[in-house]
């Protein structure tokens, strides 16, 4: 028998496979303790129990072993099969534990950090001076209304005793929405829808916003600003001097320095503009227009001129806001720079 022929034979026989099987294990062996991820592993496991791997090749081989050596075959097969799943399986734990440690190592979260804190929001300036101006009024027992700020040129002007051809119209550089429709001039058209629903004796405040085509260091084309006014039997403007006078202390303090000028608007009659005088600047800084409510725009109204009278008063509450916490330049409470507004 040649070499060849024995070979051949051998690779038939129980003891070629055997031998076979005795080298396939520690080279498995070997491998799997060698690899070094996941990919790896499930390379090896093809290799050595996938269906055309190396111990699916000796399965094959074992049909043409007799009867009798089957059983030792298959035993000695099984037993390496087993094995390698265990090494496989072993190895993927210790794989993965040591994954789990690494990213463990590297996400690890110091408790001990000082946390991030959230911004907190603040109220803007001109928030702060309408909660302070309102609270002041309903302190001397004026409830709070509100207008829309896209008024029909009516409620804005003709029911306000203000003419079609008044100059005042043009005075007051208004921006129209569309025929018929104004972005209201001043809070004061908030006075007639009062008027039309409430039935007097009454004091109410509104604030709001209000529009007007100008725009410099002290005007700005939107703008806030306060109305007050107190309708009833025998109101007279000693009422709306103390009124005045009362507010314009509790916002500036006891010492401050007051002066009622005589003045005009077409809704009031008489009108005065009052002053306060700035120390800061040197001189008096006029803060709001007021008077007695003209019979027209009671009549307006619906309320009887010849029963009730009242007082009335509007004030610009950006100009209070700016003088109160010396701001120069009224742009800056509308460019939102967070740098200007955590100041206050
Ligand atoms: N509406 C006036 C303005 O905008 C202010 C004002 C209100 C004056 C009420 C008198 C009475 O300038």
């Amino acid at each position: 028998m040649s070499s060849e022929e024995a070979t051949a034979q051998q690779s038939q026989s129980l003891v070629g496979l055997l031998a076979a099987l005795e080298s396939i294990g520690p080279a498995a062996q070997e491998a799997i303790a060698q690899a070094a991820d996941a990919k790896a592993l499930e390379d090896l496991r093809i290799e050595y129990l996938g269906k055309k791997g190396k111990l699916s090749e000796l399965n094959q081989r074992m049909g043409a072993l007799d009867a009798r050596e089957k059983p030792i075959a298959g035993k000695a097969l099984n037993l390496n099969k087993n094995a390698i799943t265990d090494l496989l399986r072993q190895r993927q734990e210790s794989l993965s534990a040591r994954e789990l440690d690494a990213r463990l190592a590297t996400e690890a979260v110091d408790v001990t950090l000082p946390g991030i804190r959230p911004q907190r929001g603040a109220l803007h300036p001109i928030a702060l001076m309408t909660r302070e101006i309102t609270s002041i009024f309903r302190s001397m027992g004026f409830q709070v209304e509100s207008g829309p700020e896209i008024e029909t040129e009516y409620m804005n002007f003709d029911s306000l005793n203000i003419p079609r051809e008044h100059p005042a119209r043009d005075m007051q550089d208004s921006l129209f929405v569309d025929r018929g429709y104004v972005l209201r001039t001043h809070t004061s058209p908030t006075q007639i829808r009062t008027y039309l629903k409430m039935k007097p004796p009454f004091a109410v405040i509104t604030t709001g916003k209000v529009y007007r085509h100008d725009s410099d260091a002290t005007h700005s084309p939107m703008f806030h600003q306060m109305e007050g006014f107190a309708v009833g039997e025998d109101i007279s403007f000693g009422h709306l001097k103390n009124v005045l006078y009362e507010f314009l202390r509790a916002l500036y303090g006891k010492d401050v320095k007051v002066q009622f000028r005589p003045s005009f608007f077409p809704f009031t009659e008489p009108s005065a503009e009052v002053d306060v005088w700035s120390e800061a600047r040197g001189c008096w800084l006029e803060v709001l227009g007021s008077g007695m409510i003209h019979p027209n725009v009671l009549r307006n109204g619906g309320i009887d001129p010849e029963k009730y009278s009242g007082f009335a008063f509007g004030l610009g509450i950006d100009r209070l806001a700016m003088l109160k916490y010396g701001i120069s330049d009224l742009r800056l409470l509308f460019e939102n720079d967070l740098r200007f507004l955590r100041q206050f």
